[in-house]
Formats: structure tokens, C-alpha cells, sequence
């Protein structure tokens, strides 16, 4: 390691080719890390409530926008899974306050999404996945 510290959300191109590869866990951990830094704080009992209230008018377009731009990557974009979890029935595993937290702390290794989505993409995408990929 470098002993150098990112700014938060800064990705350096700097690294060279021979680091990269001989510590390419390494870097993958350290991105990890610096990712969960820049918004993976636990949801608050004032954020869980908030996000609740911005789920009863969640706006289901806007969630599928969401879904297309930031999940489908690692869930695909039929729910299937791929890095990600399969969504098939997720409404069934995960209470919408469950499902909210999920997506603003991250989970494994999945990334935070505090901070970044804003609270009206984030219960967007949560009635989005519940709706699409389970019963509502
Ligand atoms: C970098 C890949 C990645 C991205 C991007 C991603 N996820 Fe995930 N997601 C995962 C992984 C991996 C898991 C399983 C985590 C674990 O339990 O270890 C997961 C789990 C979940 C779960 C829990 C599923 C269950 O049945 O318990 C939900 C809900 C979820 N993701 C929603 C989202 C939403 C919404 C987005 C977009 C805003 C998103 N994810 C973006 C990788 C990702």
C-alpha cells in the first residue's frame, strides 16, 4: 500500500500495472473499503423513517430507471442475479424497512447507496424490485 490516502469517491489511475496486478485483491478490497467509507454508515432509526415515508409515494417509473442504471449490473435486469442476489420474491424475505436498509448500507458485497441515490430514487427502486420481482 502506499500509505496514501484517497479522498473519498477519488479513483486513482496512478497505480502501476505491476502493483495492480500483485495486489490486485488488495485493490480490490481497498476500493471496497474506500466505497463503504463514502456512505456505508448504518441506516439510522431517522433515515429508516424517512425512506418509509418516501416509499409511500414511491414513483415505480422512476425505480425501474434506477434499477437499469445502478442494480442491473450485478442483479441483471430481469432480477435474475449475477453477482448480485436473485430478487425472485424478495418482498417475501425482506419487510419494505428491511429492503430500505439493504440499499442504503449495502450488504456483503454490495455497495452503499446512502448518500448516492437520493431517499426518492432509493424507495423508487425498492417498489420497483417488489413489484417487479415479487408481489408488490
Ligand atoms: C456491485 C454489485 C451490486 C450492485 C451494483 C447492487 N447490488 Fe444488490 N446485492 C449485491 C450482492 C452481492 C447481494 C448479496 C449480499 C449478501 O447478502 O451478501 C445483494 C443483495 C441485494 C438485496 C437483498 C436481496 C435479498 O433477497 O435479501 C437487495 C434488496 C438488493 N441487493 C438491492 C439492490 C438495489 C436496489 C441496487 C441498486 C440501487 C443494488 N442492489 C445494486 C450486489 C449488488
Amino acid at each position: 500500500m502506499s500509505g496514501r490516502t484517497a479522498p473519498c469517491g477519488a479513483r486513482s489511475r496512478r497505480f502501476s500495472r505491476e502493483w495492480a496486478t500483485r495486489a490486485s485483491v488488495a485493490l480490490a478490497l481497498a476500493v471496497a473499503l474506500a466505497l463503504a467509507g463514502c456512505g456505508g454508515s448504518d441506516a439510522t432509526e431517522a433515515d429508516l423513517e424517512r425512506l418509509e415515508l418516501a416509499f409511500e409515494s414511491a414513483d415505480v417509473t422512476l425505480g425501474g430507471e434506477v434499477f437499469g442504471d445502478s442494480c442491473s449490473v450485478c442483479h441483471g435486469s430481469d432480477g435474475s442475479g449475477g453477482v448480485g442476489a436473485a430478487l425472485g420474491g424478495v418482498d417475501e424475505r425482506l419487510t419494505v424497512r428491511d429492503h430500505l436498509a439493504v440499499v442504503w448500507t449495502g450488504r456483503g458485497s454490495m455497495p452503499p447507496f446512502g448518500g448516492i441515490l437520493t431517499d426518492a430514487e432509493i424507495a423508487a427502486v425498492v417498489a420497483y424490485q417488489r413489484s417487479t420481482f415479487g408481489d408488490g
